[in-house]
């Protein structure tokens, strides 16, 4: 029986994904609130611990939870809050669970086609804040997170893959504007198809050895050109471990 880790859960995109990866018999651990909190370091370090006390193997890691904020907020570490829960949080998860991972397992995260710049230092800022530059620049750092952790991960038999949904009706942007909310409802669909895909990508033989991609269901699209440059993306890595103080990892 293959064992997926599951952020998010409670939500539309998590809950659909679980009830597609329960159908094909796989055992899901969720991770949600109030027992795990991305936004705080320690509640993820908490849960890394526990994992890796009480598993051997996971077989696939899917990265689904996320928050969208209108104002700037801080995390209990100090850290602002969608930074935290959209990519500093998964980055330190992942990244606790290597040896768990190792020899085969699959990282999904999922995340959307952002062309945002993303500057670590700006997103911390409160006088630089603005809330769709910022969750922007969360989602694609989900990419160039993906793409490093690819390269990197490769030592460790790690795959690691990133997944856009397309629009999918869920609460998640509840505190954007009002017009924004109503252009959405009208041209989001459910998200039963959505699970099933991050079901398929997380337990299907056919990807076992599928790595560095990104996908809009199961099928391959092209990444922002922006989130590509190697370098950017190493250095991405090297900002968040030093936010996150993460020793080792991938
Ligand atoms: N919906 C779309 O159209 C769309 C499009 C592109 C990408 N995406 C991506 O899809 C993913 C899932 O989004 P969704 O639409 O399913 O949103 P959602 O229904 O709002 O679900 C968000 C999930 O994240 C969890 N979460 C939020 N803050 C957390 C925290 N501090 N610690 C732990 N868990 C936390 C929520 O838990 P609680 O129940 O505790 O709040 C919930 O389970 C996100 O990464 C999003 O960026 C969605």
């Amino acid at each position: 029986m293959a064992t997926v880790v599951v952020t998010g859960a409670t939500g539309a995109i998590g809950s659909a994904a679980v009830a597609a990866l329960e159908k094909r018999r796989a055992q899901v651990i969720a991770l949600s609130r109030p027992t795990f909190d991305l936004s705080s370091m320690t509640s993820v370090r908490a849960a890394a611990r526990e994992l890796n006390r009480s598993r051997s193997h996971i077989d696939a890691l899917l990265n689904i939870a996320a928050v969208y904020v209108p104002r700037y907020r801080k995390s209990a570490d100090g850290l602002e809050l969608m930074l935290a829960v959209n990519h500093l949080g998964p980055f330190l998860l992942t990244n606790l669970l290597r040896d768990n991972l190792t020899g085969g397992g699959r990282v999904i995260t999922v995340t959307a086609p952002s062309t945002t710049r993303v500057d670590v230092d700006k997103l911390l800022d409160r006088d630089e804040f603005g809330a769709f530059h910022s969750f922007g620049a969360t989602k694609a750092a989900n990419l160039m997170f993906t793409f490093e952790l690819a390269r990197r991960a490769k030592r460790w038999d790690v795959r690691a893959n990133a997944f856009y949904p397309g629009m999918v009706k869920s609460k998640l942007m509840r505190e954007s504007p009002r017009v924004l909310r109503l252009v959405t409802r009208l041209i989001a669909r459910s998200p039963n198809r959505t699970g099933e895909d991050l079901a398929e990508l997380a337990l299907s033989p056919a990807h076992a050895g599928t790595t560095g991609w990104f996908f809009k269901g199961t099928r391959r699209i092209d990444p922002p050109k922006s989130t590509l440059d190697a370098n950017q993306q190493a250095a991405l890595w090297k900002r968040s471990a030093e936010l996150v103080e993460l020793e080792g990892g991938f």
